[in-house]
């Protein structure tokens, strides 16, 4: 029984952040990196180097942060990119770029106005140029699924000789079948041979992306390309979670086959996901969904506590899912019980974000009788990614929302001053928003706002996220609130994404100086 590794190529803070309505800001990407390596994920996809200077920021600080698992920039096969790429990723103690270019006859003629020559021309240009930044290159072959084998064998010839190590072979519109897939993929990896490793990248778009990643798993893949919860473009991609369980709980049937993935830090890694970018899996989606391990029927409750496996295939510690998420801490609990119970959640805080964490959780205590794992997830996670807090929310009162005229009062900390300013508004939310659009002399566009409860109870918390064009400037910026009143939440998150706006315009100045 020979042991074969899979890689576990993750894209979520690149293919992921494409989700419609996923993007996420400098601090969170960081968060979510440092996760990715707990999971020890082996190629952490970190983003589009040269998409804009955020993106580049973010790839340069993860390549910074993380020690043990390679980091990887995505360019396409043009130079401006590569060496976008290669800069970004520059300080990584593992480095790979990972540059593309259309195949399918459909792309090459609408899309690239390319003849196939050129685009081969082109892609070998693009690997030797990356392989002056890194020996690590990975090369797709966009549109795979609908390319001609024939010219895919010829273009990876090409890249191969031109020094690519890793050729991915995308089913970019999520076309194909599982059999297909198994097909093609036994061709193309019969065809390199050991010269290269063959690598799948599955899109989600008729349900298959799971499926289709296994079946080209079992005919000579040796890298997947996954996000955590299947996030990603339109239908998303495969997801992390659900390949690495059924490889490990279906080790009977996939003999030999392995990952490096610790599982678990699955479900933090999830829980984190869907906090930072609002974006929750469905209840029961497979292993990470809220009803992935519950049971409902009297039958089935009988069955499992009679024995585990009369209708669990997997434990559900495995994915880091412990059964005493119950009530775990109340006001009276201490310091020390709370520090002992993040550390058991797998977070690792500095002293002054475990300080910060506890007096919210106090604060919490006062008013929420009981405090769910779920609920000190939810402080953690806002505690960690929070961006310097230029303007800090004091207070608020809102008067008169179903029968008057909606209004907000503020207060606000800014350069140690307390301002304070009242508006009216459409709504009390729009009250809120506008009274800190006053008070910062910077007006915001809402462009999204999503609210969820934390757990469940009248008394959880609520956490909202908003996504805001301030002055005109695109992309939008994402915010995130925690409280446990959905107005306050509402308006921490407003002023959570000025600050990011303003880090961000911090950072752009600074590029434009040449500082970064
Ligand atoms: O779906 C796709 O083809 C991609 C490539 C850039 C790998 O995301
Ligand atoms: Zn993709």
């Amino acid at each position: 029984m020979s042991n074969k590794i899979i890689k576990i190529f993750d894209t979520t803070l690149r293919d992921g952040e494409q989700s419609p309505g996923a993007s996420m800001n400098m601090e969170e990407k960081i968060q979510i990196a440092l996760q990715l390596e707990k999971l020890h994920v082996d190629i952490i996809e970190a983003g589009f180097a040269a998409a804009s200077p955020g993106d580049f920021e973010a790839i340069a600080k993860i390549a910074d942060a993380v020690e043990t698992s390679t980091v990887c920039s995505l360019a396409r096969a043009v130079s401006r990119d590569i060496k976008a790429a290669g800069d970004a990723i520059a300080t990584a103690k593992h480095k790979r770029i990972h540059t593309f270019i259309a195949t399918s006859p459909i792309h090459m003629e609408y899309k690239l106005k390319m003849a196939p020559d050129e685009v081969i021309r082109r892609a070998v240009e693009s690997v030797a140029y990356a392989k002056t930044f890194t020996d690590d290159v990975e090369f797709s072959c966009e549109d795979a699924g609908r390319s001609e084998m024939g010219f895919l064998k010829e273009i990876l010839d090409a890249v191969i000789e031109a020094g690519a190590t890793t050729l991915n072979i995308p089913d970019t519109v999520g076309y194909r079948l599982p059999n297909e897939i198994g097909i093609m993929i036994k061709e193309l990896s019969d065809f390199v041979q050991e010269r290269a490793i063959i690598s799948v990248h599955c899109h989600n778009d008729l349900g298959l992306a799971v499926a289709n990643s296994l079946a080209a798993i079992q005919n000579g893949a040796r890298q997947v390309e996954c996000t955590i919860n299947g996030l990603g473009e339109r239908a998303g991609n495969a997801a992390l979670e659900e390949i690495v369980m059924t490889l490990k709980t279906r080790a009977d049937y996939f003999e030999g086959y392995d990952t490096n993935i610790h599982t678990k830090e699955i479900l933090l890694a999830s829980k984190m996901v869907a906090n930072i970018t609002g974006i929750s899996p469905q209840p029961n989606k497979a292993i990470v969904g809220k009803n992935a391990f519950a049971h409902e029927s009297g039958i089935h409750q009988d069955g499992v506590l009679k024995h585990q496996e009369t209708y669990e295939i997997m434990k559900p510690e495995d994915i880091g899912l412990n059964n005493a998420d119950t009530i775990v801490l109340g006001k009276l609990s201490g310091r020390h019980a709370f520090s002992d119970k993040i550390a058991s959640l797998g977070f690792n805080l500095s002293e002054e974000e475990l300080n910060h964490s506890f007096e919210r959780f106090k604060i919490l205590a006062d008013k929420k009788k009981e405090i769910f794992d779920d609920d000190l997830r939810a402080i953690i996670t806002d505690e960690i990614v929070k961006v310097e807090q230029v303007y800090k929310l004091i207070n608020l009162q809102i008067n008169d929302c179903m029968n008057g005229v909606p209004s907000a009062a503020l207060s606000v900390e800014f350069e140690d001053e307390i301002i304070t300013d009242a508006g009216i508004g459409n709504g009390t939310m729009d009250a809120i928003f506008k009274t800190v659009d006053r008070i910062s002399g910077i007006d915001g566009e809402l462009t999204d706002y999503k609210v969820n409860a934390v757990t469940e109870g009248k008394d959880a918390l609520a956490r909202v996220v908003v996504k805001v064009i301030f002055e005109g400037n695109k992309p939008a910026v994402i915010g995130h609130g925690l409280n446990i009143d959905t107005m306050v939440a509402s308006a921490r998150a407003y002023v959570s994404a000025l600050n990011a706006y303003l880090a961000s315009k911090d950072t752009n100045r600074a590029r434009a100086r040449g500082g970064i």
